[in-house]
């Protein structure tokens, strides 16, 4: 594929309107320079979704999405960069330049393509020997046993690989591809003593295909109990295993559509599912769903069901998909199968999806998933039991972010592992923490800790309320603040205070940091502060939280100076004890005017 040209690249983003191209997810309203409104990326009921005209970007202060036109084409309707260029151009009328492509680079071009078209070739050739050929009676007989229809059938382009040791090289060949290529294409194998011949044979075949419903290469079933049950493509140029997502190609304008998709296991999950109107169903290469493959999903949607079998593979499958999801920021909740049943079994022996439907409504979050099964996993009348679960559920609970949901859980986990909620509090701040920003290198997506919300919760309520935020301020120093990132934000917050204070004037956009961390963290702070509502004891009480929280964290450095030994002056300890419980008393009862 020839390049465009950044020129062109560039002429299509000066022709577009930002507000026409988001108009049909979401609706904005203006407020101040931005304009506002519910995420089309995640649900939510404020809005927290800006998009600058402008400059043509967006962002998102509740997921962190956020980009420029291309990227919002990209991810709303799930295509390539060059294909959300070309569609942009086609809808401003842009005409794109390409850049001249050396011989070489046409020649690679065009032997890829051949290899794609060999691909399609060849799943048009097993589909026919399936509807027509007499070797493949017992092949169509199967699926109509197993209940799959026509219209699945021919939606999904299944097929059936002959006998024969070289049907389809000889097809290929006919058509004039070399064995070279039907190698490439992985379509052939090695035959003993010496040559090539198919690589499936006798086998029910489930073409592979990409989310433009190109084929890649090919599932191929036995169709009976002999094993391997599933011989796959080897590795090519075009296919992946790691990266393939089964189905993504049919299942693409539902999952846009209803904005969730369900992931299952077998190929036949899927089929299933969809023959009984559940088009939105995607599966796993066998049991794990690698990183790589949410990736695939969450250009589509972040609404992800798992649907996993009921057996000890599903539910270790769904359990190791948890963290990855939750770094690429997916909503995932987890759909628990009957014992001994797959999504396939369950439709065809119910009819229908009720049962499957009433799971999925049912289905919990993925905290509430794990909570559930480290739980109910561990022995938890034995102190050993409880130990062995915290272990597990402290790093996950702190790590989640804040919600009612993990409100929910922690007090849960509080109480099957007899702790207070104040001890599990603190055995959760000291549990081992592997945040530190996500592979995406994003720093917007990284799970926050609650301390550092607050602090940031702190500070756009300083911007919300600055006549009253001053005399907070003046008592902070950076000490109160966790990260480089919120002492810069606390120190630009009152410079801006401080200066408002002596000219009268708030000072405008132009005084926001220049690009970088810093901005994107001030901009949300304004947002917020814009946008919640806060209730009036709310600046003293974080306030509050935020010196406890500081006390809090020299009682702990003079605690760990005092078991290495080192001389601490006793005194100043208690003092700070007493402090913190003070503060703490003052918090509980509510009375924050004393400060
Ligand atoms: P049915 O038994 O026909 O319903 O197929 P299924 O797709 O539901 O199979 P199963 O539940 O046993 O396996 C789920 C998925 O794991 C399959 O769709 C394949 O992706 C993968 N898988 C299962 N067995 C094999 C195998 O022998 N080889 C390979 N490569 N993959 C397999
Ligand atoms: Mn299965």
């Amino acid at each position: 594929m020839a390049l465009i040209t950044q020129a062109s690249i560039q002429a299509v983003l000066d022709a577009c309107d930002m507000l026409e191209i988001v108009a049909p997810y979401t609706t904005l309203k203006k407020s101040g320079t931005s304009h506002m409104g519910r995420c089309p990326f995640h649900g939510e009921k404020t809005p927290s979704f800006s998009v600058d005209p402008v400059r043509k970007l967006y962002y998102c202060f509740g997921c962190g999405e956020g980009g420029n036109a291309f990227r919002f084409i990209q991810e709303k309707e799930g295509l390539q960069f060059v294909d959300a260029v070309r569609s942009l151009a086609d809808k401003y009328g842009v005409s794109l330049d390409y850049e001249s492509s050396s011989p070489e680079e046409e020649k690679r071009r065009v032997g890829k393509e051949r290899i794609y078209s060999l691909l399609d070739q060849a799943a048009g050739y097993y589909s026919r020997v399936l509807q027509e050929s007499s070797s493949a009676a017992a092949a169509r007989d199967y699926l109509s046993r197993r209940g799959f229809k026509e219209e699945v059938i021919s939606d999904f382009r299944l097929g059936f690989s002959p006998e024969k040791g070289k049907a389809l090289l000889k097809a290929a060949t006919a058509k004039g591809y070399a064995i070279e290529e039907l190698v490439r294409a992985g379509l052939l194998s090695d035959r003993r003593g010496g040559g090539k011949m198919d690589r499936f044979r006798g086998r029910l075949m489930f073409p592979f295909t990409d989310h433009r419903g190109r084929v890649l290469g090919f599932g191929a079933r036995v169709l009976d109990e002999s094993k391997p049950k599933y011989m796959n493509s080897p590795e090519t140029e075009l296919y992946h295993k790691s990266r393939l997502v089964f189905g993504l190609g049919n299942a693409r304008r539902a999952i846009t559509r209803e904005n969730r998709v369900f992931v299952v296991e077998g190929y036949t999950d899927v089929l299933a599912l969809n023959q009984a109107g559940m088009p939105a169903a995607v599966a796993s290469m066998g049991t794990a769903l690698t990183e790589q493959q949410m990736r695939e999903i969450s250009r589509f949607t972040k609404n992800v069901f798992l649907a996993f079998d009921a057996d000890w593979a599903g539910r270790s499958a769904m359990l190791r998909a948890l963290e990855p999801a939750r770094r690429l920021g997916l909503n995932v909740r987890v759909i628990e199968m009957p014992t001994g049943n797959d999504p396939a079994d369950l439709v065809f022996a119910t009819g229908g999806l009720e049962q499957f439907g009433e799971l999925a409504a049912s289905a919990p979050g993925l905290l509430k998933y794990q909570v559930q099964t480290a739980l109910s996993l561990s022995d938890l009348d034995s102190t050993e039991g409880k130990v062995q679960a915290f272990k597990k559920l402290g790093p996950i609970l702190s790590q989640a972010p804040n919600s009612i949901e993990r409100d929910e859980q922690i007090r849960i986990v509080a109480g099957r592992l007899r702790l207070s909620p104040e001890n599990m509090a603190y055995l959760m701040q000291s549990a081992p923490s592997t945040e530190n920003g996500d592979a995406g290198g994003s720093t917007k997506r990284r799970v926050l800790s609650q301390g550092e919300i607050t602090e940031r919760s702190f500070l756009s309520l300083c911007l919300a309320r600055e006549e009253e935020a001053g005399r907070y301020l003046q008592l902070m120093t950076e000490a109160h603040f966790t990260t480089d990132l919120n002492r810069s934000a606390f120190n630009w917050v009152k410079n801006r205070l401080a200066s408002v204070k002596e000219t009268g004037s708030v000072i405008k956009e132009t005084a926001l940091p220049a690009g970088g961390e810093l901005s994107d963290l001030i901009s949300e702070l304004f947002i917020r502060a814009q946008t919640e509502k806060y209730s009036p004891a709310a600046l003293p009480e974080l306030f509050m939280r935020l010196c406890e929280s500081e006390i809090y964290r020299r009682i702990e450095k003079l605690k760990s100076r005092l078991g290495s030994g080192e001389e601490v002056d006793l005194k100043e300890l208690y003092r700070l004890e007493d402090r913190r419980r003070g503060i703490l008393r003052k918090i509980q009862s509510g009375t924050f005017e004393t400060v």
